[in-house]
C-alpha cells in the first residue's frame, strides 16, 4: 500500500497542467416553487470538475444563504433577480468546518451583502495557525458560531450536528438543516444522490464531460447525448474514488506518444495530454454509486473511507436524528442531484449500510483512499481518538 503511494506515476499527476474548466458559469434553479433555490458553479479540483452549490431558503422578508460561493457578477445578478421579488439576503450560512470549497466564497459574499448576519459551524480551522475570523475576512461584529450562539430562525429550521471528528489537522463537522415549511433537509458533504444524467450546468460548456470521454489522448473531442453521459459516469467515479480501481496511470512515454498532435494542439483538448487508461469493465464500478434517473441516495464515498471508518456511531447518531423528522420529503446536498426524494426509510437505509458488512468491505475502487487514510494514520496526521 505504501508502494501505490509512492508509485512515481501517482507523483506525475499534479504536475499535468489541469484542464481550464469553465468554472465561472453560474446557474440559477428553483428547487422548492417559491421558497428554496440553488446557485450553482463547476469546482475544478486537479482533474476533476464537480458542481457545486449554494442554497438561497426564503424567510421572514428575505433570503437566507446556506453554503457560499464565490460571488462572481453573475451569481450576484442572479440573486438580485431573487432579492428583488423576496428581499434582501439576511442570513449567511457556512455550515461546514472542513470542506474549504465551501468557505472560499464567504469573504467576498460577506463584503456585498453587508447587513448579513453570519453565522459558523463551530471550529472553523485555518492551517497551519488558527487565523482570527477579521484576517481572513470574515467581519466578527456579525458573526456567530452556530449552536454557541443559539441557530437561526429556530421556528422554521432545525439544526443538527454531524461531528465534531477530530481530523488531526482540524476538524470535520457539518451542520445539517431542516426547514420545517418545504419538509427539506439541506446538507453539506455527507449525504448526496448521484444519477447518470449530467448536471444541467455542463449543458453551457459539455468540455470537461467530453474530455473525459475519450480513451485516448488524440481522440478528438466530439459531442453527443451518449459522450456526455459517458465522460460524466467518469468524473463520478473521480470525484468519489479519487484514483478509481478500473483506471489506470499510463507511462509518461504512452502519454506523450500521443500528445500534441497537429489537430490537438490546443488549450480545449488539454495538447492531447490524457494520463488516463481506463479497463474495459470500467463502467461495473458504477453500480455502487450512480442511480440511473433515480439519484442513489448515499454517504458521499470519500467521506465514508476518509473520515468515517473509526467514526460510525457519530454517523449513525446524526442520522437517528434526522430520522426524527418525521414529516421529511426532500434533500438538498451541496453536491450532486437535488433535490432528492428523501423519507425517513432513507435514513434508516443508511444507517443499516453502516451497521451491515458491506460498509468495511473494501473494493477495489475504495483502495487509494483506504490506503490514504491508513498513510495519514502511520503518519501521525489522523490522530488514533477520533470522536473527542
Ligand atoms: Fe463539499
Amino acid at each position: 500500500m505504501v508502494e501505490e503511494m509512492s508509485n512515481k506515476n501517482w507523483n506525475w499527476w499534479p504536475l499535468f497542467p489541469l484542464y481550464p474548466y469553465g468554472q465561472k458559469k453560474t446557474i440559477l434553479r428553483e428547487l422548492i416553487p417559491n421558497q428554496i433555490w440553488s446557485l450553482e458553479q463547476i469546482q475544478g479540483l486537479y482533474y476533476v470538475a464537480v458542481p457545486i452549490r449554494m442554497t438561497v431558503i426564503k424567510i421572514d422578508n428575505g433570503l437566507m444563504l446556506i453554503n457560499p460561493l464565490p460571488p462572481t457578477k453573475e451569481l450576484v445578478n442572479e440573486l438580485k433577480k431573487l432579492i428583488s421579488i423576496h428581499g434582501k439576503v439576511k442570513t449567511v450560512v457556512l455550515p461546514s468546518a472542513s470542506g474549504l470549497e465551501h468557505k472560499i466564497g464567504l469573504p467576498a459574499l460577506a463584503r456585498i451583502f453587508k447587513d448579513a448576519e453570519i453565522w459558523l459551524c463551530p471550529g472553523q480551522w485555518s492551517f497551519p495557525i488558527n487565523l482570527p475570523l477579521d484576517f481572513l475576512g470574515i467581519p466578527s461584529k456579525r458573526t456567530r458560531i452556530l449552536f454557541e450562539d443559539g441557530t437561526p430562525y429556530k421556528d422554521v429550521c432545525t439544526w443538527s450536528s454531524l461531528g465534531p471528528i477530530n481530523l488531526g489537522l482540524g476538524r470535520y463537522q457539518e451542520v445539517s438543516c431542516y426547514h420545517s415549511p418545504t419538509r427539506t433537509l439541506i446538507v453539506t458533504d455527507a449525504i448526496i444522490g448521484i444519477s447518470s444524467k449530467p448536471p444541467e450546468i455542463f449543458d453551457f460548456d459539455p468540455t470537461p464531460l467530453l474530455f473525459h470521454s475519450r480513451e485516448r489522448g488524440d481522440e478528438p473531442l466530439v459531442d453527443s447525448v451518449e459522450k456526455r453521459k459517458k465522460g460524466w459516469a467518469r468524473l463520478v467515479l473521480f470525484s468519489s474514488f479519487l484514483k478509481p480501481g478500473k483506471l489506470k496511470i499510463p507511462s509518461l512515454k504512452q502519454i506523450f506518444k500521443y500528445s500534441f498532435k497537429t489537430d490537438l494542439r490546443n488549450k480545449r483538448s488539454h495538447f492531447g495530454i490524457y494520463p488516463f487508461m481506463w479497463d474495459e469493465d470500467w463502467e461495473s464500478s458504477l453500480v455502487e454509486i450512480m442511480g440511473d434517473d433515480i439519484p442513489m441516495i448515499q454517504i458521499a464515498p470519500v467521506l465514508k473511507k476518509l473520515i468515517f471508518p473509526r467514526s460510525k456511531e457519530i454517523l449513525i447518531g446524526w442520522l437517528e436524528e434526522i430520522k426524527t423528522l418525521k414529516d421529511i420529503k426532500y434533500l438538498i446536498p451541496a453536491h450532486f442531484s437535488a433535490p432528492i426524494k428523501f423519507k425517513v426509510a432513507d435514513s434508516q437505509k443508511l444507517i443499516n449500510e453502516i451497521n451491515s458488512e458491506k460498509w468495511d468491505i473494501l473494493p477495489e475502487d475504495n483502495k487509494f483512499l483506504m490506503n490514504l487514510y491508513k498513510k495519514l494514520f502511520e503518519l501521525g496526521i489522523i490522530p488514533e481518538e477520533v470522536n473527542s
